[in-house]
């Protein structure tokens, strides 16, 4: 039920794919893409705060590629150290910084070198690099400790994995007992049909990687998290070609997810 890889893909190969889109919306921001970026779209569609995104460095926010808005799901606190565990160019990463202060400490994971190099120059240019630890390294396997994390903050990553129960399972090994998952992501409300489940461009797209709505509790709850649920949802491909082409009548949107380690 996990597992998502098309038939006649292998993994590695929508990991490049993966990695081609994001190395681009890194490179390019502005260019062409299925998906929307940018603080307009996050403030328009996620209900971000614009003054707050406005505050934050363009590298991070003219970047952000995220499908729901993580912060409404829950508080942060001051010292409390927060994961990103796949930050792209770092603007939610940035904003729970923010939350923990110098006290506390926010560790971004991406696997792409160019969306890194952006966190890294965001955070130094807001002052943050003492308490903003960015890392290379992949959701699957993440490179930080057992139970050392409070918050794990994610947004619009999970589709991207081909195996969700494995980055469920990495989550949870990170997390301290009672620590909180705050997670957007993209849910189909309907099954797909297998042409768009096996279109490459729509898996790095957030769309052909989707779990139903029914599913993604299913699958954090029998990864160990308790409290599973569903908070808020989002139109978050309104407008964009991946509207036109599909998800109109996939019912494709993003959604808000709360998740607690017992
Ligand atoms: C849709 S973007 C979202 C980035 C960020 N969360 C945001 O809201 O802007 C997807 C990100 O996931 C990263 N990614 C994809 N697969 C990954 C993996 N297996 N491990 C770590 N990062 C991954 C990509 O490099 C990209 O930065």
């Amino acid at each position: 039920m996990a597992i998502r890889c098309p038939a006649g893909f292998d993994t590695g190969y929508l990991k490049e794919r993966v990695y081609e889109t994001y190395d681009r919306v890194a490179r390019e921001p502005n260019g062409e893409f299925h998906f929307h970026r940018g603080p307009a779209y996050a403030s328009g569609y996620l209900k971000y705060d614009m003054e707050e995104l406005m505050a934050l460095p363009e590298e991070s926010t003219a970047r952000f590629a995220g499908v729901a808005n993580p912060h409404r799901i829950g508080k942060i606190a001051p010292g409390e150290t927060v994961l990103d565990h796949a930050c792209g160019a770092g603007m939610d990463l940035l904003l729970a910084a923010k939350r923990v202060g110098p006290r506390g400490k926010a560790i971004g994971v991406d696997m792409t070198k160019a969306m890194r190099d952006c966190a890294v120059a965001a955070a130094r240019k807001a002052g943050m690099s003492h308490y903003v630890d960015i890392r290379e390294g992949v959701f699957e396997e993440l490179p930080v400790e057992d139970e050392s994390v409070d918050v794990v903050i994610s947004n619009g990553v999970v589709n991207l994995a081909p195996d969700k129960e494995i980055v469920f399972r990495e989550i949870h090994r990170v997390l301290r007992p009672g620590g909180r998952l705050f997670l957007g992501d993209v849910v189909v409300q309907r099954e797909l049909k297998p042409e768009a489940r096996e279109n490459p461009d729509l898996w790095a797209a957030c769309i052909a990687g989707a779990l139903t709505e029914k599913e993604l509790p299913e699958i954090a709850g029998a990864c160990g998290f308790t409290d599973c649920r569903v908070t808020e949802h989002f139109d978050c491909f309104k407008n964009t070609s991946a509207e036109v082409k599909v998800s109109k009548d996939l019912y494709v949107q993003g959604v808000n997810f709360f998740a607690k380690k017992p």
